[in-house]
């Protein structure tokens, strides 16, 4: 499966992270927001849908990152980053997930859903490369 998930930076450099609700696989990890690519529709197009139903967001440009693929077990995907570079709107936690703002090198990789650390460490990389 293909997975996009979303990179929001604030005016100090942090980034958005959202905890993933009860019921949900990994509930109560954080991730990056975003979710599962639709057949039929780009990256960039799921990336703002799921952005749309998560946050409330519209997108309005984002660069990738890194794709990176994962293995919970059975169950792979590919998890795409985008660097959310510009959006409309303050985002909200439309799925009643908590939601938390944080600089990328102070998030401690253990409340990440274990695909999300390496696009972290790749963040974090290409800030101090910046
Ligand atoms: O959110 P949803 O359940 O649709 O995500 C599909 C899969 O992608 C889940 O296994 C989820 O853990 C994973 N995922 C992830 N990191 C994200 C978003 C989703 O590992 N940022």
């Amino acid at each position: 499966m293909h997975v996009m998930a979303g990179l929001l930076r604030d005016a100090d450099g942090r980034v958005l992270l959202a905890q993933r609700p009860p019921g949900k696989h990994l509930a109560g990890m954080w991730e990056f927001p975003g979710g599962k690519r639709e057949p039929g529709e780009t990256p960039l197009a799921a990336l703002a849908r799921e952005l749309r139903e998560e946050l409330g967001v519209t997108l309005q440009h984002a660069e990738p990152l890194v794709a990176l693929p994962w293995n919970y077990g059975g169950h792979e995907l590919l998890l795409d980053a985008w660097r959310v570079e510009a959006w409309i709107g303050e985002p909200r936690p439309l799925e009643g997930q908590a939601l938390q703002w944080q600089l990328p090198a102070l998030v401690d990789m253990a409340i990440l859903t274990p695909a999300d650390r390496p696009i972290l460490q790749t963040l974090i990389e290409a800030c101090s490369a910046a």
